[in-house]
Formats: structure tokens, sequence, C-alpha cells
């Protein structure tokens, strides 16, 4: 690759230059396109679009690699701690013994709630999804530290907005499962780590502590860690444009859990469990279920399967499905729906429609079955998700906000619709 890169457009011949990234990556710089054309580029969903250049996350979707600020993931699942990820993820470099404890200081400063914020769990039904409580509580965080908003007290403080978002979506998090079950909340504890402080929150009684398993906290801390960034996906490329207007950060993040919510993206792992439990209901071993899918009906899709990016494993299924199997012997617990996981498994990738559309299994399709075998219920998986992916949107949003270049995100469109016609008044429209 030269630099250069040649269009030619109605016999107009275009030079345009191209950036190459630090893992050889091509892009070409389209950004004078429309000036010296009038054209723009047309790429629905994004899948060759670049947006932004970014120093956090490096994947290789036909390879299976992923890997936070150069560090191979298997190799920080093994090693490092969800804690000690985010630091990296949000800093760029793994830390020194005394920023990891000035950071994890700083998570247990922050981790209490405004006691004004604890009100805000009042205004909704019993009915509300965990993460429609959780975006609403990011956002209405943000009405309680207004410096944050402003131009160099964003920047300055922006080390103790990262650490109190990381420390508090764990903490509202737990708070909404309580309420949605009509338990009493449970503060956090300043003894405990950070994710198995989550578990005592969400497990504890005001009579009786949850016993801590280590196993459990080991388990749950790989799934955040697995899940801590993934370079521009929907819900992160949502918190960069949000970003991008200047918006705060807990406006940001919050809207990066909207996005996350969706069944195509981090709700896949509750629709995973649901659709293995409509399976095992049916009393099918998945080949039915894959037979409907195969054949389009009700444009079923196998969920857990396919991505995006990734078109040949995902290197966090397979860290994650050891690990599945891991809980499930530690709890003396055997699972119908793994039984069946394994099955549609098996079958799929070694079935011709899979294979040919490479659709192999993602992160998805086992955390959900960890998850579940840990006690959390099935409305709260996106939840977990959304509190692993935080340090992610958070180092994402740094970036932009560190960037000198850095412009309001405004796409442009092709307009489909009708050309100019005149207004008919009400009483001619037919
Ligand atoms: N089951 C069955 N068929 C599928 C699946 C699936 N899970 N995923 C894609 N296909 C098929 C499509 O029907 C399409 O087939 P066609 O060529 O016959 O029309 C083809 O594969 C390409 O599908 P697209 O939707 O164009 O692929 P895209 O890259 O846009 O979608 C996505 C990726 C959304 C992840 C998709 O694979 C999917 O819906 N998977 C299930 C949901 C899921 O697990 N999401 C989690 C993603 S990972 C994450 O967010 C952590």
């Amino acid at each position: 690759m030269n630099g250069k890169a040649e269009l030619i457009i109605d016999n107009q011949r275009l030079e345009l230059p191209t950036t190459i990234g630090s893992e050889g990556e091509v892009g070409i710089d389209i950004s004078t396109l429309r000036d010296k054309t009038g054209a723009i580029t047309l790429d629905p969903g994004y899948g060759n679009t670049g947006s932004c250049e970014s120093a956090i996350t490096f994947i290789d979707g036909e390879k299976g690699i992923l890997q936070y600020r150069g560090y191979d993931i298997a190799e920080l699942a093994a090693k490092s701690t969800f804690i000690e990820t985010s630091y990296l993820l949000i800093y760029g470099e793994l830390p020194t013994a005394a920023q990891l404890a000035e950071f994890s200081a700083l998570l247990t400063d922050y981790q209490m709630l405004h006691e004004g914020l604890r009100f805000h769990f009042e205004g909704f039904p019993p009915t509300a999804h965990p993460m429609a409580i959780l975006s609403a509580m990011i956002n209405a965080a943000s009405s309680y530290y207004p410096n944050m908003v402003s131009g160099k007290t964003r920047v300055e403080r922006f080390p103790h907005h990262a650490a109190r978002l990381i420390s508090q979506v764990r903490t509202i998090a737990a708070f909404s499962y309580r309420k949605a079950r009509g338990l009493p909340v449970i503060y956090p504890k300043t003894s405990l780590k950070y994710t198995a402080n989550f578990l005592h929150m969400m497990f504890s009684l005001p009579n009786e502590d949850w016993t801590q398993n280590e196993d459990i906290v080991r388990a749950l801390d790989l799934i955040f860690l697995l899940h801590a960034d993934h370079e521009q996906n929907c819900s992160t490329s949502t918190v960069r444009m949000v970003a991008s207007s200047r918006a705060n950060l807990y406006a940001s993040c919050s809207a990066g859990v909207c996005a996350l919510w969706g069944p195509l993206h981090g709700g896949a792992n509750q629709a995973v469990l649901e659709m293995l439990e409509e399976i095992h209901q049916e009393g099918d071993d998945g080949t039915r279920f894959l037979n409907d899918v195969k054949n389009k009906v009700g444009n079923r899709r196998l969920m857990g399967f396919g991505h995006r990016v990734y078109k040949n494993f995902d290197p966090r299924a397979v860290i994650i499905k050891e690990q599945c199997d891991k809980v499930l012997s530690q709890l003396h617990k055997s699972d119908p729906l793994l039984d069946i996981a394994k099955k549609l498994e098996e079958i799929a990738l070694h079935d011709d429609y899979f294979i040919s559309r490479k659709l192999y299994p993602n992160v998805d399709f086992y955390s959900g079955i960890i998850m579940r075998a840990i006690g959390i219920p099935m409305d709260m998986f996106t939840v977990m998700f959304a509190i692993g992916r935080m340090p992610g949107w958070i180092a994402n949003f740094k970036e932009v906000l560190e960037d000198p270049h850095s412009r309001i995100s405004r796409p442009r469109q092709i307009y489909t619709g009708p050309t100019l016609r005149s207004y008919t008044p009400l009483d001619t429209r037919g």
C-alpha cells in the first residue's frame, strides 16, 4: 500500500490518502470526497466504515483475535482482573501497584449512591426492565455532579467521574434488582472487592450475609472482563456519537446502555436463554428449532450465533465455554439448557447453512448459562453486560474528549422520498 487510493467517478480521477493502523489495517480517507465530487459513500450498517482512529481495542475477526491495548484477551482472562483491565482500557497501560491502589480507593469512595438518587427508584413500576432503570439512573446521576459538564473541570475531574460511574453502575444494578423483587436494598461493603461487593448487594439479606464463593466471584469477574470493550460496536459507537456533541460522561454512557439493550446486541444473552427455555419446553433437542432457523420460519435466528466482525470464532466464547463447564461442575449443577446449547452448537458447526454464512457461537451463547447457575435472573443478564462494558465506553469517551480534532458526528444520507410538491389543503385530500 503506497499511502494513496484512486477513485474514478464520472471520469473524474480522485486521489485519496490512506491511513494505516498499527496492525496494518488500511483506511481510505474519504473526508474530502463530497467537497470534490458532490458524492458521498453509502454503507448501511457501517460494515465498511471506520468512524474514528482508536488506540483501545484491536479485533481481527477473520483470525479470531481480540486485544485490549495490545494485550491478548486470553492472557488478560487468565492473569488479570476486571478492575485492573478497566484501568488498562481507560488509561492505556497496566497500572503499577500504587496506581491500582489509588484506582481501587476511588471506586470504594464512590460506591454509595447520592441518597437523593435512591428515591428515583420508587418511580419505576414493578414491570420496569432493569435496563430501563439502569439507563435512566445513570442519566439522573449526572444531575448530582454538575461540575463534569463544563469544559475545564470536565477534563480535570475525569478520573473521578470515571471511577464513580464504574463503581455506581454496579450499585444501581443491584438496587434495581432488589427493588424489582420487593427486597430491601443492601448497601455496598468497603471490605469487599468490586465483583464480590456486587454479589453481596444482590444476594445478602439485612440479617444474613451472602456466603462468598471464590469460584463464583472469579466467574463473574471474568464475564465482566471479557465484555469490557469491543471496539466500535453499536453501543460504543453510540457513546462516541453522543460524546461528540460534548454531552457529559453520564449522558453518553446512558445512551450506550439503551443501544446495548437490543436483542441483536447485548440483549442477546437474555434472548439465548429464552430461546433455550422455549426449545426445552417444546420437548425439542434443538433439531426442530434449527430446521426452522434454516428455513427462516418466522425469521427465527439462532441467538448467540453470528457476529458482525468475527467470521471464524469469537475468542471470548472459547474462554467462557470453558468457564461455564467449570462453574457448573463446581456448583454440582447439571443444566438441561446447557445440554441443548451444546447440541445446537454441535449441529450448527457442521451445518452448511451456518458454515457458509460464517456463523459461530459468540460470547453470549454461554454467558447466560453461567449467570443462570450463579442465580442472576434472566432480565438482569444485559445489565451484567453493561457493567462489564462500562470501562470500554468510558475509555472511548475519553478518546473523544481528548481528541483536539474531534468533530460532532453527523452522517449524511441518500434521500429517497418524494421530490418537491405543493401542500394540499385538508378538504381537497382524497
Ligand atoms: N441465526 C441464523 N441465521 C443468521 C444468524 C443467526 N444467529 N445471524 C445471521 N444469520 C444469517 C442471516 O439470516 C443472513 O442470511 P441470508 O444471507 O440468507 O439473508 C446472513 O446470516 C447474514 O446475516 P446479517 O444479519 O446480514 O449479519 P450481520 O453481520 O448484520 O448480523 C448479528 C450480525 C446481528 C450478530 C447476527 O448474526 C445475529 O442476529 N445474531 C444473533 C443475535 C446475537 O447473538 N447477537 C449478539 C452479537 S454479539 C454481541 O453483541 C456481544
